[in-house]
């Protein structure tokens, strides 16, 4: 099949990439001619695990195109995904300035039937707007669809190769034909497609992340209280994990859910609900819950220095809102590093891959390691803010020569409370005994 994608950011460069890879011709759409140059000099303007021999694969055999041009880009295309930015209003609504920008360009240029697909996160309504855009001026039949994406980043390429499941919002039989056709080889294994309205394709996406990110903060808010009555969160995770109703996934304690979606997407959702004068409470307590919990550690770090932070070195394991990805939008670790700082405590910090991202915003308030060892040198403690698995098996020897002292604040817990013990540390993580 012929398909366009518009917007190469993280979804639609995977969207594209992934496509190609399952022998589709695509043609990548963007407005920024940087980027576009990057991408036609085969340079990857992200980093996500696996995506680059895909991308290389495909870009040689001739599968995978960039352009600036939309007209040019869609030609020919049976199916053009809008895979374009929605980044929150300043009243929290998700704005689509950028979508329904695409979709009033579209209807003049559209020279045969296409089905147009929302791939953006987008609020219930969206597809009929897409819509209501290319009918202005369009000249040809067309359908508009809703097919949430579910990738997380650092397994986007797993997660679009193999999906739990396909979502697809259409009343169009002739659509759903197409969409079908498009996705049979990644749901070989009987993994379900699923057909259903356009709004509730919508909220589908958003009843999926809100659920997750309740489902983090009703963990964090069990961890804070086990750490009054003097339990362990890790037992309790694992003794309900075990529920097949409750499931093992996503009940790990710690500071707090970050990123580009639950964020933006819970709040986003909560502002339907108030649009339509429904008052959705629980959504109301996770963004509350979560905003506490992602400065849980700096009352424990300053009562641990007596209340005073100033002149002291804190070295920091971990950047990036999660392990496997230089994205740092919404992530704790700069919302610390701001607090710390604002204390008067000097900052050494350590990432593996999204230092750079950090120094364009903190610049040189912040010293970066080049190793994870060079950021203890020095340092008065050791603050953990994403589990990268470089730091879970650490040469602690090599530790306890370069920490001043045997002291680490542990926001994912990612060591064990006896080893901590054995090893003399003075250890503090949530929601278990320190
Ligand atoms: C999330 C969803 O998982 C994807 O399904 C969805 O497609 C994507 O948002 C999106 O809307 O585009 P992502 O933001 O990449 O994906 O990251 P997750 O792996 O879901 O993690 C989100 C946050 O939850 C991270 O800050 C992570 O540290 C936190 N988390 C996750 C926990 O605190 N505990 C857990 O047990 C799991």
């Amino acid at each position: 099949m012929k398909i366009a994608v518009v917007g190469t950011g993280y979804v639609g460069l995977v969207t594209g990439t992934c496509f190609a890879e399952t022998g589709n011709q695509v043609t990548c759409v963007d407005i920024d001619e940087r980027k576009v140059e990057k991408l036609n000099n085969r340079i990857i303007p992200i980093y996500e695990p696996g995506l680059d021999v895909l991308f290389y694969r495909n870009v040689e055999e001739g599968r995978l195109k960039f352009t600036t041009n939309l007209a040019e880009g869609i030609k020919g295309a049976e199916v053009i995904f809008l895979a374009l930015p929605t980044p929150p209003g300043e009243d929290g609504s998700a704005d689509l300035k950028y979508i329904l920008g695409v979709a009033n360009d579209l209807g003049p240029i559209l020279e045969q039937y296409a089905v147009i697909v929302d791939k953006s996160t987008v609020p219930v309504g969206t597809a009929e707007k897409v819509h209501a855009g290319i009918a202005k001026n369009a000249k040809v039949d067309f359908d508009v669809v809703s097919n949430p994406e579910f990738l997380r980043e650092g397994v986007a390429v797993e997660d679009f190769m193999k999906p739990d499941r396909v979502v697809i919002g259409t009343k169009s039989d002739k659509a759903k034909a197409v969409m079908n056709r498009l996705y049979a080889p990644l749901v070989r294994q009987g993994n379900p497609v699923i057909f259903m309205d356009e709004r509730s394709a919508e909220m589908t996406k958003y009843a999926a992340n809100a659920f997750l990110a309740t489902k983090i903060t009703f963990m964090n808010e069990i961890a804070n209280l086990c750490e009054k009555v003097g339990a362990n969160v890790d037992d309790i995770r694992k003794g309900i994990g075990t529920d097949s109703r409750i499931g093992k996934r996503f009940l790990f304690a710690g500071i707090g859910y970050g990123g580009s979606c639950f964020p933006k997407d819970v709040q986003a959702l909560a502002k339907t609900a108030q649009e339509y004068d429904y008052d959705f409470r629980v959504l109301k307590s996770v963004m509350d819950v979560n905003a506490g919990q992602k400065k849980r550690l700096l009352p424990v770090i300053k009562q641990h220095f007596g209340g005073d932070l100033k002149g002291k070195t804190i070295a920091i394991w971990g950047l990036a809102f999660k392990p496997y990805t230089d994205d740092i939008r919404e992530a704790p670790a700069l919302d610390n590093i701001r607090d710390l700082l604002a204390e008067g405590a000097k900052i050494t910090a350590y990432d593996p891959e999204a230092m750079e991202n950090v120094r364009n915003i903190l610049g040189n308030q912040v010293t970066f390691a080049h190793t994870s060892y060079a950021a203890l040198d020095d340092a008065d403690a050791l603050v953990i803010m994403t589990e990268w698995p470089m730091f879970r098996t650490p040469e602690f020897e090599k530790m306890n020569l370069l920490l001043k002292n045997k002291v680490i604040f542990d926001g994912r817990n990612v060591y064990e409370l006896d080893q901590m013990r054995e090893l003399g540390y003075t250890y503090y993580s949530i929601g278990r005994e320190a």
